[in-house]
């Protein structure tokens, strides 16, 4: 393959473990990019205040599937708080290089999550 996907990045597209549709979401999260058109959706379940369940459905490039698999990753099993520290710079991070042209892929997947965690807080209020 080409430079232009790091190894990391590779792994979760080929081999992408968090891939579907959480039925029971405690959380929802949805995003997408009004220029490239790609989409994603982040679905949690929080068992006693940590991420138990996680799974993403991303309609969009390589870059976006491979990152909303790696987002997924790094947020299970972790405790809400923690969750909310998931931003930009930690799966860019993660990722080990991400081309300048998918850097918003990146930013997707951050408002995802995090909207899914913002869902589930607000659910909890109500
Ligand atoms: Fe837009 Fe990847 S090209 S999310």
């Amino acid at each position: 393959m080409t430079k232009y996907y790091s190894k990391k990045i590779m792994e979760h597209f080929m081999n992408p473990k968090n891939l579907g549709k959480l039925n029971n979401a405690d959380g929802i999260g949805t995003t997408e990019n009004l220029r490239c058109g790609d989409a994603m959706k982040i679905y949690i379940k929080v068992e006693k205040g940590k991420i138990k369940g996680i799974k993403f459905e991303t309609l969009g490039c390589g870059h976006a599937i491979a990152i909303s698999d790696m987002i997924c990753e790094l947020a299970k099993g972790k405790k809400i708080d923690e969750a909310k520290q998931i931003k930009f710079e930690t799966v860019v991070k993660e990722a080990g290089e991400v081309p300048k042209p998918k850097l918003h892929c990146v930013s997707l997947a951050e408002v995802a999550l995090q909207s899914a965690i913002k869902d589930y807080e607000e659910k909890r209020k109500s």
